[in-house]
């Protein structure tokens, strides 16, 4: 993985985790918690797919990582009783890498390309006639002799992730007809997805632990199914092997979360706001220059849970940061900001 580190409270997957990923995954809409409205959406479309016997439309998701984005292209497959193919943009590196996933597909199948945002230009390129379609144009020779010759492909859906559709050029996302945001969970849908790994994990749970995990666990499914595992093996070497609020505040203390569920890059990140740079604004490649992360990665991973919390602000002269940042880390606002934020 490019430049992202690997932390406790990270939502992208590492590759080990992966494997259970794939065990604690939901399998159904009826397991899929939260993001109703979504959910309920894709029924519609699923259905309406199948009942005609044609292929579903083309699908962009997007939203920050581990929110539930494979989880539910691998859920769509399945109701649709397709076969799903998994590839990302940085695994497409020529266009023939493409061609061959292309023409393996039956009809119906759902192709899903992971970080769809991180394409090559001409990967990118020979995708627009599959799409639209349904052809690959293959270029023969080279030079004045060059031929193109059409391949047909089968009707096939495409399902595109990405963290954020602003990423994608504008006549790939125009190609989407379905495109949906995945949002931040609830902490009661966290409790759920929690409460539900644990019993798969056979990990006796008390509500109070299970409800303190998901307060804390930044509003991500896959952070409350990490912070579980770590919380598990604190409580069989530590405690009495089952999950107590006491066993997953330890747990987490050590590994540095605090009450709202920031981490250690988290509040780096308000830190260098509010006392290198006066709480802003400032722009948001100074704060990554500050803090030592990639613009992205903060623009993807930390900014939308902050943002979302209400710490931070993005305004058109840059990120600002609001009181409860000030709060939450003990700093006295200072006098001419009050009242004036923005
Ligand atoms: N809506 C959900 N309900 C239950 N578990 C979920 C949900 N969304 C995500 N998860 C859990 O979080 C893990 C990460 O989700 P994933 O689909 O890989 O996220 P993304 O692809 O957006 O990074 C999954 O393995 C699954 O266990
Ligand atoms: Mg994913």
């Amino acid at each position: 993985m490019t430049g992202i580190p690997v932390r406790e409270v990270s939502p992208r997957a590492t590759d080990g985790e992966e494997r259970l990923e794939q065990s604690l995954r939901p399998a159904t809409f009826e397991e899929y918690v939260g993001q109703e409205k979504l959910v309920e959406n894709f029924r519609v479309y699923a259905k309406a797919a199948k009942a005609r016997g044609e292929a579903l439309d083309h699908v962009l998701l997007s939203g920050p990582p581990g929110l539930g984005k494979t989880s539910l292209a691998h859920i769509l497959a399945r109701e649709l009783g397709v076969a799903l193919h998994v590839t990302s943009g940085p695994a497409l590196v020529k266009k023939g890498d493409l061609a061959g996933l292309l023409t393996a597909l039956a009809p119906r199948d759902i192709l899903f390309i992971d970080e769809i945002h991180r394409l090559s230009p001409a990967v990118e390129e020979a995708l627009y006639p599959a799409m639209e379609d349904f052809r690959f144009d293959v270029v023969l020779g080279a030079g004045l002799g060059a031929q193109t010759m059409e391949m047909k492909l089968e009707r096939f859906t495409l399902v595109g992730a990405t963290t954020r559709t602003g990423l994608l050029a504008s006549p790939l996302r125009d190609r989407f007809p379905i495109q949906e945001r995945l949002g931040y969970y609830e902490p009661a849908e966290l409790r759920e997805i929690a409460v539900r790994a644990a019993r798969k994990l056979a990990l006796p749970v008390e509500p109070a632990g299970a409800e303190e995990l998901a307060r804390r666990a930044r509003g991500t499914p896959r952070i409350a199914i990490r912070l579980l595992q770590r919380a598990r093996d604190f409580a069989e070497v530590q405690g009495d092997g089952r999950l107590t609020r006491e066993i997953v505040e330890t747990t987490l203390a050590r590994l540095e979360v605090d009450a709202r569920g920031l981490d250690a890059m988290d509040r780096r990140i308000l830190t260098v706001v509010l006392d290198t740079f006066g709480g802003g604004p400032v722009g948001i490649d100074a704060v990554a220059a500050a803090v030592g992360e990639e613009r992205d990665t903060l623009e993807d991973v930390y900014e939308p849970f902050l943002v979302r919390e209400g710490f931070l602000a993005r305004t058109p002269r840059g990120r600002v940061a609001l009181p409860p940042a000030y709060a939450h880390l003990g700093r006295e606002r200072p006098h001419g900001k009050q009242g004036s934020l923005i």
